[in-house]
């Protein structure tokens, strides 16, 4: 950890606090002028630091700059993880698929402030320009089963839910399968990947991407409509308090407490909603969202079906 690290994770610990020069310097044990030459070193960098003489250096709340520091700052005492970050990267995904080709074992964090080639479901790509959105993947290595593990789509979408409620106080609500609303707009979508030895029955890794649009307010014309976003938030603090909350549903899988939640968090709930199968157009209204995360539909018909996955949309009103 260098000494900038160090500067980086107090000042992000206390952001919008003053914090002497000495009280850094005794911390990270260097001088006080090693301190001040990193801090303007920092602020070279891009970093809104107020320095004010009696008081000391204090980051502006404002100032949202990812780094690794800045979300270590925000991961409490489970620090055992690896953390990268990029000014621009292809895909966040593919980046921690590469991690793990290489021989990376351990839990990690990849987040970017632009994605040149970002990944969607079903081979779409996600529209994800620079500062205005944050794009980051997880890597967890569950020890459990492969149907146990495929419950981490749903916890990764309650916990990305309840981050951006407490950091907004919006009302984001989960599209099935795993997109995020607000307003009746997308803010946010969830590739979940998975790394898994089927003879063995046994998940290597799971690699939960999450695009979040931050301040975006111009999208492309196929998106125009549909996206939206959360508003402004701390960057380093909601990936870090998103994957804490991930890990937590995370060591109690098999139990699906985080379900209840999900069902809570529906967006499509009571709805009429339309979808199509094997080339069918169906009207149905969406009962139940099942533990396994399959949603239960009765059809204008009155059948019963049980959806597992792919796209359903909500009748306008
Ligand atoms: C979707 O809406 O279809 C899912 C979008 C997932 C986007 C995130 S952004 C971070 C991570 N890297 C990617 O390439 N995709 C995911």
């Amino acid at each position: 950890m260098t000494l900038r690290d160090k500067i980086i994770y107090i000042l992000e610990s206390r952001k919008g606090e003053f914090i002497s020069g000495q009280e850094m310097a005794d911390s990270v044990n260097v001088s006080r002028s090693a301190v001040a030459k990193c801090v303007s070193q920092l602020k070279n960098d891009g970093y809104l630091i107020k320095s004010v003489n009696n008081l000391g250096h204090s980051l502006d709340m404002e100032c949202d700059i990812i780094s690794e520091y800045g979300i270590r700052a925000y991961l409490g005492e489970d620090q055992d993880m690896e953390i990268k970050t990029f000014k621009t990267i292809d895909s966040t995904n593919s980046e921690a698929k590469r991690a793990i080709s290489s021989g990376s074992t351990s839990e990690g964090i990849f987040a970017a402030d632009h994605q040149t080639e970002g990944r969607g479901r079903r081979g779409k790509s996600f529209y994800s320009p620079e500062k205005s959105g944050l794009y980051f993947t997880m890597v967890l290595h569950p020890q459990t089963g492969i149907a146990d593990a495929t419950g981490i789509t749903a916890a990764a979408a309650v916990a990305t839910v309840e981050v951006i409620r407490q950091e907004t106080k919006k009302d984001p609500k989960i599209k099935w399968v795993n997109d995020i609303f607000i307003e009746n707009k997308k803010v946010c979508g969830i590739l979940t990947e998975a790394i898994a030895d089927f003879e063995s029955d046994r998940v290597e890794a799971v690699i939960v991407g999450i695009g979040i649009n931050l301040t975006t307010d111009h999208f492309p014309a196929e998106l125009e409509n549909i996206a939206g976003n959360a508003g402004k938030m701390n960057r380093c603090k909601i990936a870090a308090l998103i994957f804490r909350k991930l890990k937590e549903y995370c060591d109690a899988l098999p139990k699906r407490e985080f379900m209840e939640k999900y069902r809570k968090y529906s967006l499509v709930l009571g709805k009429e909603i339309t979808f199509i199968r094997n080339g069918i157009n169906y009207s149905a209204t969406a009962e139940n969202i099942l533990d396994d995360g399959s949603l239960e539909v009765v059809t204008d018909r009155g059948e019963r079906m049980v959806l597992s996955s792919g796209e359903i949309s909500i009748k306008p009103k």
